[in-house]
């Protein structure tokens, strides 16, 4: 490990407060992952004041706890690294306050990460070695952009969704079929047992050369199809049983669909040699394999982080701020949270 390599990072952008050691921006000597999901769950999603109550309860411990389990004091580390932004702004302010309250009394660097930028260098952690151009396709709760990286800190966003993001979609499409807060995981659970073919869920066709994506189409037909149900349980497309299962496979197939037919268009027209995956919906299985298949037949390969790394970590923070703070991205102690800040955008 070189001097100064380990970073303690922080994510409290949403309904996870997470808190990891990170060595050399890419061994995790840490990870804690403290999950609001109960909290949320009987308000079928998250209750912003609720997050930030339960961030400012949980983190100071849980930044304890990180230290003890990697068995460093701070005088070891070389910086923190935390999540300034996108996200929800009271959710956000605590973690950026309590890093750098930390970092001023530790004698430390703070780094501010941007959530996004964190969710594709998660791609870097277990020491893979990257080639550039390289096209990332970030599919999260709140993001679904293809994001063109030239190298290492420059990112651009060539498409992004024009109505929901492909997680919120998963989450609503969840809802209605009855599944818990949160939906993705549970709707992918589901669909494992059901057909993709089972009904023709219309898929969003954008003006040719458009590298963006829409959902809220496919969201509204699955609504019209259960809501005009008398029940969940029995539904029909042209006279054929329908089950919850077959519609949420359905429903899956065509979501993946879409991200796979943009995504390849986008790799082949910016002649990338590798797509990367990032953000929550990235552990859905289903995208992994007809992504990887379609960009094989390309000859371009896929990567993505292991699963329990593509929904929200401190790990991906803690290997952007390192790698950001390595290539002399630095900050004052004025920088402040950003609820809004762009794909890309950087903080100092
Ligand atoms: O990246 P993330 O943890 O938080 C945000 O930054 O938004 O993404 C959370 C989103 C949620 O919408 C969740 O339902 C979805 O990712 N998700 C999944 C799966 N795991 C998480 N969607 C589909 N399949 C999954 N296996
Ligand atoms: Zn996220």
């Amino acid at each position: 490990m070189t001097a100064g390599g380990l970073c303690l990072a922080i994510e409290t952008s949403c309904d996870e407060t997470a808190c990891a050691v990170v060595a050399d921006g890419s061994t995790v000597v840490a990870n804690l992952v403290s999950s609001q999901t109960a909290i949320h769950r009987e308000f079928g999603g998250v209750v912003p004041e609720l997050a930030s109550r339960q961030h400012l309860r949980v983190l100071a411990g849980l930044v304890d706890e990180a230290m003890r389990k990697s068995r460093l004091r701070f005088s070891d580390l070389g910086c923190i690294a935390v999540t300034v932004g996108p996200g929800l702004i009271g959710a956000l302010l605590v973690g950026v306050s309590y890093a750098k309250a930390l970092g001023y009394a530790a004698k430390l660097p703070v780094v501010p990460v941007n959530h996004i930028t964190g969710h594709i260098y998660a791609n870097f952690l277990g020491g893979w070695q990257p080639e550039f151009p390289a096209l990332c396709l970030v599919v999260s709760g709140g993001h679904t952009s293809l994001v063109l990286m030239s190298g290492d800190g420059r990112l651009t966003e060539i498409g992004r969704t024009r109505d929901d993001a492909a997680g919120e979609a998963f989450d609503k499409v969840a809802r209605v079929l009855g599944l818990a807060y949160p939906g993705g995981p549970a709707l992918e659970r589901l669909a494992a047992s059901g057909r993709g073919d089972a009904v023709a869920l219309p898929r969003a066709r954008l003006e040719p050369g458009s590298f963006d994506f829409s959902f809220s189409g496919l969201k509204t037909a699955v609504l019209y199809l259960v809501r005009g149900s008398p029940q969940n349980q029995s539904l029909s497309a042209g006279g054929a049983y329908l089950s919850p299962a077959d519609i949420a496979a359905s429903f899956q197939a065509a979501v993946v669909d879409m991200l796979v037919d943009r995504t390849v268009a986008a790799a082949r027209h910016f002649g990338v040699r590798q797509v990367w995956l990032a953000g929550g919906v990235a552990a859905n299985r289903h995208l992994r394999k007809q992504l990887g298949m379609a960009l094989h037949q390309e000859g371009i390969g896929l990567h993505a982080p292991p699963p329990e790394f593509c929904t929200d970590n401190a790990a991906m923070i803690g290997v952007a701020g390192y790698m950001a703070w390595q290539r002399g991205v630095r900050a004052g102690w004025n920088f402040t949270a950003v609820a809004d800040l762009a794909v890309g955008e950087e903080v100092s």
